[in-house]
């Protein structure tokens, strides 16, 4: 129990750490006037908590509470038909803290067995792209999908390799405002989206990946209020770059320009 309070505490810290507070007051005994030697005789009245965890804390177990209540919320939903064949729902990976959310189309075979986004081949080629040209691992970052379950082109066989398809309107737009939900908590600064499907569907316009990659756009829902979007860069899916090699040094341009962006100071 003191064990799983200090480790509670240690994460109410470093998120509080994160957030760009007043942090010039000493987190221990602030505002203690009393001596110290006092404190431990004062039992029956307890001293109050320290203002800056007091004040900090609810806030922190909020988001946190609130996050996980989705992701359970999504391992159980039923809204769409991909609901029902699924082995596993796949909610998305990486740290709340992430500066760039990368979203793709949806859980292929090995996504839903592990439960994990991009954790096949394409994952491994993601994975890669995110160390070499950026330096960074996925737990740096957030990686998430337009839907939420495996689309399959029979979903009566979830065991079969090659079972794959695109999810259909119907299927984005019961899973989309889980999305939405998602870059509500992360707050990123920007989304790069992996492949036509998932620039379509957060841009709202129906261009090939080819013309619109490697540009800024704004992302059309006003999720933190007028004058503060989320900037979008669309770039190729990671499958795309298995198929077609010479993909890749578009993709690497684009992720220059990612790198350039995340480096500009906040
Ligand atoms: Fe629910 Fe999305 Fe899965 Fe459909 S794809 S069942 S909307 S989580
Ligand atoms: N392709 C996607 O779009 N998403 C995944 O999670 C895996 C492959």
């Amino acid at each position: 129990m003191k064990r799983a309070l200090g480790a509670a505490a240690r994460d109410v810290a470093a998120y509080i750490r994160t957030l760009d507070e007043n942090l010039s007051e000493p987190p221990l005994n602030a505002g203690a006037a009393v001596p110290a030697a006092a404190a431990p005789l004062q039992a029956p009245s307890p001293a109050p908590l320290p203002a800056p965890a007091a004040s900090a804390a609810p806030a922190a177990a909020v988001a946190a509470e609130d996050i996980a209540l989705l992701a359970e919320k999504v391992k159980n939903c039923r809204r769409c038909g991909l609901g029902i064949a699924r082995l596993n729902a796949v909610f998305g990976v990486g740290t709340y803290k992430a500066r760039v959310v990368f979203v793709g189309e949806g859980p292929g075979f090995q996504e839903d067995h592990e439960g994990e986004p991009f954790v096949g081949r394409s994952g491994q080629l993601l994975d890669k792209i995110l160390e070499t040209v950026l330096g960074l691992k996925r737990s740096d970052v957030y990686i998430a999908n337009i839907v939420k379950c495996h689309p399959m082109k029979s979903p009566e066989t979830p065991e079969a390799h090659g079972n794959d398809r695109p999810p259909t309107p119907e299927e984005i737009s019961a899973c989309r405002p889980y999305l939405d939900e998602q870059l509500r908590f992360i707050k990123p600064a920007c989304i790069v989206t992996l492949g036509s499907v998932a620039t379509k569907v957060l841009l709202g316009i129906d261009k090939g990946i080819s013309t619109v990659r490697g540009h800024w756009y704004d992302y059309p829902v006003e999720l933190f209020g007028p004058g503060h979007p989320i900037k979008v860069l669309p770039t190729y899916h990671p499958a795309a770059l298995l198929r077609n090699p010479n993909l890749k040094r578009d993709t690497w341009e684009d992720m220059k320009m990612l790198k350039e962006f995340l480096e500009k100071p906040v």
